[in-house]
């Protein structure tokens, strides 16, 4: 499938040409592709976009073996459009019973490229996870020991916390003690979504970084109750309130290393999301680096896209930056508002709307 057909067409070329902008082929440090049908389905947005993913683990059931990532990754290469080089960089579950072991053979040979740490409960399929941090020590200490980087969900699991709070609440009672007892691991602090989370990346920089997605930038709570409730805007950690939108929108696009393209581009079928129960996750894949360059380009800060989209996360995670270049062009395209899997569909964040930017040619 072309690329105007995944992503429908841009205006017709105007008389004058459009800005365009031409950086490094950008990587996506945090991408749910699933497995199957909808692998197939979502798998060639990603894979246009961006050269290498983390590839969150937690499918059902979770991927917490060395064996069960290669043959994720193997099922991933072969969903890959015809010529297409997407690398998928895989990553580890932890549960309560994950074996430093098991996390060093799989980083020596270079299946795993990071771990996921989800606080048993906070999300989708996290009821695997971990329900005490200080109890993963011996696998955390492991992990700093071989310089691999842990991912980490960071919302509280107390579901007395309000659900608004529950990202401050880990923060101050879960990760400061984590960083404290931890003090040479790389922690990746996922889709930040506070104003305090960012400064509290900040304040450890070189050793913590962050992960921000395209609709944390666009959304705020408001939004998800517009005019009625809005499911496909549900996701975990839930959009706060204004002022922190605008301080991440800050955070990134001040030139500060510590921050990086994570889209946690999360399909659910509309049925899961328009249901008594709605599944949390947006999914933002299909018109991510569409909806990044707009954010910078308001913001005024188109020069400091590259690092954002194209350096930050490789050098956190120590991994060489990607040849090649992907071109975004100021030209009005409309992605379209679903994408079939099997009988059911998935709603595209901004999908339908018209979009400033439109994507352009990859080489290399
Ligand atoms: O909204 C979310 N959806 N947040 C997560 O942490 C998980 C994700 C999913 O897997 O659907
Ligand atoms: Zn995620």
């Amino acid at each position: 499938m072309s690329v105007t057909e995944l992503f429908g067409s841009s205006e017709a070329k105007a008389a004058t040409p459009a800005q365009t902008l031409t950086i490094r082929r950008p990587d996506d440090w945090h991408v749910h592709l699933r497995d199957g049908a909808m692998l197939k389905a979502v798998l060639p947005f990603t894979a246009a976009q961006f050269k290498r993913g983390i590839i969150m683990p937690n499918l059902v059931p979770p991927v917490t073996s060395v064996d069960a990532a290669s043959a994720y990754r193997e099922r991933i290469l072969a969903a890959r459009p015809d010529g297409n080089d997407f690398t998928p960089l895989m990553t580890c579950y932890l549960t309560d019973s994950t074996h430093p072991d098991e996390i060093e053979r799989g980083f020596r040979d270079g299946v795993w490229a990071a771990a996921k740490l989800y606080p048993s409960g906070a999300t989708t399929n996290s009821h695997h996870g971990v329900t005490s941090i200080p109890k993963l020590a011996p696998v955390l200490e492991r992990m700093e020991k071989i310089g691999m980087p842990v991912l980490v969900h960071g919302e509280a699991t107390d579901p007395a916390v309000d659900i608004f709070d529950r990202e401050a609440v880990f923060m101050e009672t879960e990760m400061l003690p984590l960083l404290k007892r931890h003090q040479g691991l790389k922690v990746v602090v996922e889709h930040v979504t506070t104003a305090e989370t960012v400064e509290l990346v900040r304040a450890h920089a070189g050793r913590a970084a962050a992960t921000v997605t395209p609709h944390h930038l666009i959304i705020n709570r408001t939004s998800i109750f517009q005019g009625g409730l809005r499911p496909h805007l549900y996701c975990l950690p839930v959009a706060k309130r204004e002022r922190h939108r605008l301080a991440l929108r800050k955070a990134v696009t001040a030139g500060d290393g510590n921050f990086f393209i994570g889209t946690d581009t999360a399909p659910h079928l509309r049925s899961a999301k328009q249901a008594e129960c709605c599944s949390a996750g947006v999914f933002g894949g299909a018109t991510a680096l569409q909806t990044y360059v707009q954010v910078f380009d308001e913001e005024g800060a188109l020069d400091h896209f590259e690092a954002f989209a194209s350096e930050n996360g490789a050098r956190f995670y120590g991994l060489p930056l990607n040849e090649g270049t992907i071109t975004l062009e100021k030209r009005p395209c409309r992605v379209s508002p679903t994408v079939a899997v099997g009988e059911e569909d998935v709603v595209i964040f901004r999908g339908g709307e018209e979009l400033p930017w439109s994507l352009g040619e990859v080489r290399g």
